[in-house]
């Protein structure tokens, strides 16, 4: 029976996980399982779980411990209640997760989403706590239903999982496995699918997307820049994005793409993690500070306008106070519209974890602090800089007080202005009236 059961998905981590948690939901519909407004009124709770930073992981736990006792209220109340961890510590940790909680009654690992209803009612009906963390050899995308219609003009869509890179601080290649693309026939069948549920803007997403290299219609292997290039053939998409890029992939024909393909938007988060050679070396990246910096110029020769994001880490083992001004040194001459940037965070079985020489958290949230009112005062430079321009905005959402709705700049900043929500789903030119730390605000230019 549809929506006879409440199912609600805690999502953690990066947007690949908020696009599993999004076919977790589509895969659920059919037995019944309809979204519940609150956790108190689930009858399904999934954690679609993070390993990339300790603290990521250690909010599981935390969780678990607020959901035994909501499942205890529950039951005392004549309900039942199912307890699920996804996502990333499920893969990592499995058998771990079962001992250290009780409460779960399933494990299951981002390549197993396909049998998730199977495992639930598993665990029902055997009383017994379930793990499903293999790689199976089944492409997990072809058991999964379709895409349902959309309340967003903007959806995710992996097209590649996994990574080969092994950078030495790093968990996703245990997590999520070795590289794998989709291939294109699916890629574009589901992006259609989108596209007739309302899509107007699709993110290409992977943990190393521009290393995509799936099986195209002709037999051939496709490249980023192809794929984007047959999505873009698709009349009613208007927008196309892609995250999160190595610099080590950033081919020619990518490139080029972004000068030649119009929907392609002028944004790019392509990490760097740190300046300094050694450090970059020690963390396996395969690339040089000057390396980056050639590739940005490169880029922005191709695309002058194109905004860059980055990720960093500050406080890798062994890092010196001068090789930290080395990171700083990247930042100061690219100049980010937006970043990330993390203290590194020591994970269990990387190669970085058993370095001898671990920095005090004194001395990393200290770089963390200088590194972080830099890229402030850049990112608020750009928004500034956006004042008086006018953009055209995909509108996404109804904003929070009424009569104003929020849609997104080609630069992936956030524009607020007065308008109904009947515009939602449009892109409409908006000039630029002011701008805050994170997000613009203007009023909508008659056309
Ligand atoms: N695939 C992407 C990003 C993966 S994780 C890439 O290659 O860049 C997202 C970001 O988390 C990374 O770019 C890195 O900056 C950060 N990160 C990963 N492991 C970390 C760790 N152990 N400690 C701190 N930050 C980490
Ligand atoms: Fe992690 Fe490096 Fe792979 Fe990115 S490229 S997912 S940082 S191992
Ligand atoms: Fe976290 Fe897994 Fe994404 S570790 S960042 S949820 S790939």
């Amino acid at each position: 029976m549809p929506g006879s059961k409440k199912v609600f998905i805690k999502t953690y981590g990066c947007q690949m996980n908020v696009y599993d948690s999004e076919r977790m939901n589509e895969a659920l519909a059919p037995y019944g399982y309809a979204a519940a407004s609150s956790l108190q009124d689930a009858d399904l709770v999934v954690l679609n779980t993070c390993h990339i930073r300790e603290k990521a992981a250690e909010k599981v736990y935390s969780e678990l411990g607020r959901l035994r006792q909501l499942k205890a209220e529950r039951r005392a109340a004549g309900k039942e209640t199912i307890i699920t961890v996804a996502g990333c510590v499920a893969q990592a940790e499995g058998q771990e997760i079962i001992a250290r909680a009780a409460v779960v009654d399933v494990v299951i690992g981002p390549q197993n989403y396909h049998r998730l209803p199977e495992m639930i009612f598993r665990a029902k009906s055997e009383a017994r706590q379930i793990v499903a963390t293999d790689f199976p050899n089944e492409d997990k995308f072809k058991w999964l239903p379709e895409r349902a219609p959309r309340r967003a003009a903007a959806a995710f869509l992996t097209v590649q999982e996994g990574c080969d890179k092994f950078c030495t601080f790093c968990v996703v290649p245990y997590t999520r496995g070795v590289e794998f693309s989709r291939p294109v026939s699916q890629l574009l069948d589901e992006a259609r699918q989108l596209i007739a549920g309302g899509v107007r803007e699709i993110t290409l997403l992977g943990q190393n997307v521009n290393a995509y290299h799936g099986i195209g219609p002709d037999g051939q292997t496709w490249s980023l820049a192809r794929l984007i290039n047959a999505m873009a053939e698709l009349e009613e998409l208007q927008r196309i994005r892609y995250t999160t890029s190595h610099p080590r992939d950033m081919s020619d024909d990518l490139i080029a793409t972004h000068r030649d393909q119009p929907k392609l938007m002028p944004y790019l988060h392509l990490p760097f993690q740190a300046g300094s050679d050694r450090i970059l070396a020690a963390m396996n990246r395969k690339h040089s500070a000057q390396d980056y910096l050639e590739l940005i110029a490169r880029i922005r020769q191709a695309r002058p306008d194109l905004a860059l994001s980055t990720d960093i880490i500050v406080g890798f083992p062994g890092e010196t106070d001068e090789e930290f001004q080395q990171t700083l040194a990247i930042v100061a001459e690219v100049g980010f519209a937006q970043a990330y940037s993390f203290k590194y965070s020591p994970r269990p079985g990387t190669p970085a974890a058993s370095i001898a020489d671990q920095l005090p958290e004194e001395v990393k949230s200290e770089r963390l602090q200088a590194l972080q009112s830099l890229l402030d005062g850049q990112q608020q430079s750009f928004n500034a800089s956006c004042v008086g321009k006018v953009f055209p905005v995909l509108f996404e959402r109804a904003g929070r007080q009424s009569g104003q709705i929020i849609g997104r700049s080609p630069y992936l900043q956030p524009v607020h202005t007065a308008a109904e929500t009947t515009l939602l789903g449009r892109i409409l030119p908006v000039e630029i009236s002011a701008a805050g730390p994170n997000s613009l605000s203007g009023v909508i230019k008659a056309a």
